[in-house]
């Protein structure tokens, strides 16, 4: 292992001063404008004009967008495609603005520049469903709650289209949803300073921007403001050319992330360089000021990096510890064994990579590689353990909110499922499944750390995943919410029940029922103003969303845009 580089707030305002500026607002057609008594309403009214001056001047007519016809009445014994009388719902809808309490400005607009580079990106039609809804957090003293019951409607109007080659009038934003959440930290503030991680991988997945980590790796090592949270890595690539190297170093440090990048030789095989890591990490000179020396892979994710921290300040790291999960498919642990597998996450205390740093060599013998083949090739996973139950009386202790996530096909009855995971992997498809936890997660820096895949059930029969998806249930929610859904697969041989002694026994999936359909989250983005615009689609040829006799539930693609406004 030659050392390379080393650098080493919805209440309306109902004051008479702010009515009559609303008016105003109002009578300028011009929607979707928060105003709050204390903020300077000079200025809010300005934005307000500039924003009008800014439809007013596009070339084209403006018009109304279409209604889909389905939406703002919930008839749960229909289909998702319900016709709605139009002239129904656009009578009695005067444009009123609607006031957060917090002093953000909310626009619902058409902004067709982002319509059509969204419609672009994601491959839609040129005529799309389109929804936008601001949700309020607010923060409260109460427990982290897997599915919170809001008393409001997701729509409060039918759904509109919006064809990418025409242009809108602005609109007035639906009072937001207020969504009860924990007091939970948020990202930024994470500590990761008891932490070295260490990761082997190679400089072209490394490169790709289909495999790189950079961005996962700012989330959990930074304050995702450039700044390091404490968080060490020591990167190796294996067979890198120097230039590589310091490629990896400089954009790794540009983004705030402590790293030191090694080169690594293939002259070892995979597994016995994953068991490298040990020592490595334990011969580390910033080994002294760390507790946890944690080896993962290339797609491995820590979402909610504060509660990872609690649950090891719990933990004893004078011993020697060895801290991991198994696989949840008991096929795997068949095949290969009980051992903390990797993916998830694999911790260990400084006595533990101490005893395995001493023994490396002998746990690194041809016979002990021939010891990891199960005949699946040598398994680093099962040196380490070997290394650690040869050398020591120290077992594996289980946490069992790291994840691992050996599923297959289609990963929302996990990321569904209202769960706070402490680690997710396999993320990046190949044979397992496609997630995108870095866009997941943006939504903690508004709400905090708990709200990531927490879920709020409107009264209307939509379920918000939150960072994953919105779902709605046309025929309602008449199964076990508790209960994971079985949308995954696990790896062949799938007996049905390899995955129930950590899942419990999953409900059966709602693909082609003609029950769910949902629109799942692509992109996020962190405001200047600290809101998280959030982008759900909706394809409507997904071969999931389709009615019993195999026809579509939607016969349009769609987004909803969901913008968290945080809590003052
Ligand atoms: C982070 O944690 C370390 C060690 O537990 C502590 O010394 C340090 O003061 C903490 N840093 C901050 C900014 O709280
Ligand atoms: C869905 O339709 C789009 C065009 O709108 C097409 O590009 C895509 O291949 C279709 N997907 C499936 C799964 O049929």
């Amino acid at each position: 292992m030659g050392a390379a580089i080393r650098r080493n707030r919805c209440f309306s305002m109902r004051n008479t001063f702010t009515r009559a500026v609303m008016l105003t607002v109002a009578m300028l057609a011009v929607g979707g404008i928060i105003l709050r008594s204390d903020v300077d309403v000079q200025s809010a009214f300005l934005k307000t004009a500039a924003s009008a001056r800014e439809v007013m001047s596009l070339q084209q007519p403006l018009g109304r967008p279409e209604s889909a016809g389905w939406g703002g009445r919930v008839d749960n014994s229909a289909g998702v495609y319900q016709e709605v009388a139009v002239e129904e719902k656009e009578k009695g809808k005067d444009a009123k603005p609607t006031i957060s309490s917090s002093s953000r400005v909310m626009t619902c607009d058409y902004d067709m520049n982002r319509l059509r580079r969204w419609q672009e990106q994601f491959q839609l039609e040129e005529t799309f469903e389109y929804t936008k809804r601001y949700v309020q957090a607010s923060r409260q003293d109460i427990p982290r709650k897997s599915v919170t019951h809001l008393q409001q409607d997701f729509l409060v109007d039918a759904v509109k289209v919006v064809d990418v080659n025409k242009e809108y009038h602005a609109e007035s934003c639906p009072e937001p949803l207020i969504a009860p959440v924990t007091k939970s930290p948020f990202p930024a503030t994470a500590n990761a300073s008891d932490f070295m991680f260490g990761v082997s991988t190679t400089y072209e997945r490394f490169n790709d921007p289909r495999t790189s980590p950079i961005n996962e790796w700012s989330y959990w090592l930074t304050d995702s403001k450039g700044n390091s949270n404490g968080g060490k890595l020591v990167l190796l690539l294996v067979d890198a050319q120097p230039e590589e190297l310091e490629d990896a170093y400089n954009r790794l440090t540009a983004v705030g992330i402590d790293v030191d990048v090694y080169r690594s030789s293939s002259d070892a095989i995979m597994a016995v360089r994953y068991l490298a890591l040990g020592p490595t990490l334990y011969n580390h000179p910033d080994r002294s000021s760390k507790k946890w020396l944690v080896i993962c892979d290339d797609d491995t994710f820590f979402p909610s990096f504060h509660g990872l921290a609690e649950r090891f300040a719990e933990y004893d790291y004078e011993r020697p510890m060895y801290i991991g999960t198994f696989s949840e498919d008991v096929n795997n642990i068949e095949r290969h064994g009980p051992q903390a597998f990797g993916g998830a996450g694999v911790f260990l205390s400084l006595p533990m990579a101490k005893i395995i740093a001493e023994n490396y060599e002998k746990c690194s013998s041809e016979q002990k590689i021939q010891e990891s083949n199960t005949g699946w090739g040598p398994q680093g996973d099962i040196m380490l353990r070997n290394c650690i139950y040869q050398n020591s009386e120290v077992k594996l202790t289980l946490l069992n909110d790291l994840w691992q996530l050996d599923l297959m096909g289609d990963p929302s009855g996990f990321y569904e499922s209202g769960i706070k995971p402490l680690s997710l992997h396999h993320y990046r498809g190949g044979i397992w499944h496609v997630a995108h936890p870095f866009q997941y997660t943006k939504v903690a820096h508004a709400c905090g750390e708990d709200c990531t895949m927490q879920r709020f059930q409107t009264a209307d029969g939509f379920v918000l995943s939150n960072g994953y998806s919105v779902a709605y249930y046309p025929r309602g929610i008449d199964f076990d919410l508790g209960q994971f859904e079985r949308t995954f697969r696990a790896a062949p041989e799938d007996k049905g029940w390899n995955l129930d002694f950590r899942m419990g026994p999953q409900r059966p999936s709602l693909h082609n029922t003609g029950r769910k359909i949902a629109w799942e989250l692509l992109e996020a983005t962190v405001n200047p103003d600290g809101t998280v615009s959030q982008v759900y689609v909706g394809k409507h040829n997904d071969s999931r969303w389709t009615n019993p006799d195999g026809t579509p539930m939607n016969n349009r693609d769609g987004i909803i845009e969901i913008v968290w406004l945080p809590d003052e």
